[in-house]
């Protein structure tokens, strides 16, 4: 883990993943105004192109960190076009454990992309870092990251009773969700399967 100096470029079927980059913003602000995406991960839409950017940079600046590895960009092969991110967060170097979030622009939706992005960032985080434990939560109303997280193999892990505060002012349980190096390794998750 020590040894990376940059995320590295990933490169799939439909998409290439790298790590995100200012010339990102335009793409990015495409789906993060809208209310259908960021709410649903925890966050406001943009309200500007600037805002934007500034969220870029912040990204930039917390990558490969005590606490952080860092994000990258979903790219779509056939246009070029900057589709969505994959992030590892809240690192712990001790424990070998990381957070993974994601979001895809709902143009590029029901087509199996983040299923596809995740699947080749999971062999990254557990060959390349070493590291041991990959947790991912979802908010209860959000059933479509809930059937990614499923296809992806993550093992429910618990549930916290209505942690979240929507923007309505009511309330929804956090599902958290993990996959150990083992199961990994012994190819239990749906997609080594095949
Ligand atoms: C969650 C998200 C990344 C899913 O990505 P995706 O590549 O579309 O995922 P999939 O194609 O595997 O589809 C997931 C499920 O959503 C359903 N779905 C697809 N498009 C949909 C749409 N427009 N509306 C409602 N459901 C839809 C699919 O039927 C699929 O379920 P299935 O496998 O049982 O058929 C995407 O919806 C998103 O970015 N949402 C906003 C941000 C977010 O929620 N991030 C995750 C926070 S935990």
């Amino acid at each position: 883990m020590d040894d990376i100096k940059k995320l590295p470029t990933l490169i799939s079927e439909r998409i290439i993943l790298r790590p995100i980059n200012i010339i990102d913003c335009a793409d990015m602000y495409d789906y993060a105004k809208r209310e259908n995406v960021g709410p649903m991960a925890g966050w406001e839409p943009h309200q500007s192109i600037e805002e934007t950017k500034n969220i870029i940079k912040t990204m930039q600046d917390e990558m490969l960190t005590e606490t952080n590895i860092g994000v990258f960009s979903i790219v779509y092969k056939k246009s070029m076009k900057m589709i969505g991110t994959v992030g590892l967060h809240r690192l712990n170097k001790q424990r070998k454990t990381a957070e993974l979030g994601y979001i895809l622009n709902p143009d590029y939706w029901g087509k199996g992309l983040m299923v596809e992005a995740v699947t080749k960032i999971i062999p990254w985080f557990f060959d390349e870092l070493g590291l041991y434990r990959l947790e991912c939560g979802h908010f209860d109303i959000n059933q479509q990251s809930k059937r990614v997280i499923e296809k992806c193999g993550f093992t429910l892990e618990g549930t916290f009773r209505k942690k979240i505060v929507l923007k309505d002012e009511s309330r929804c349980d956090l599902h958290h969700y993990s996959i150990l190096k083992e199961e990994y390794e012994n190819n239990q998750l749906p997609w080594q399967k095949r």
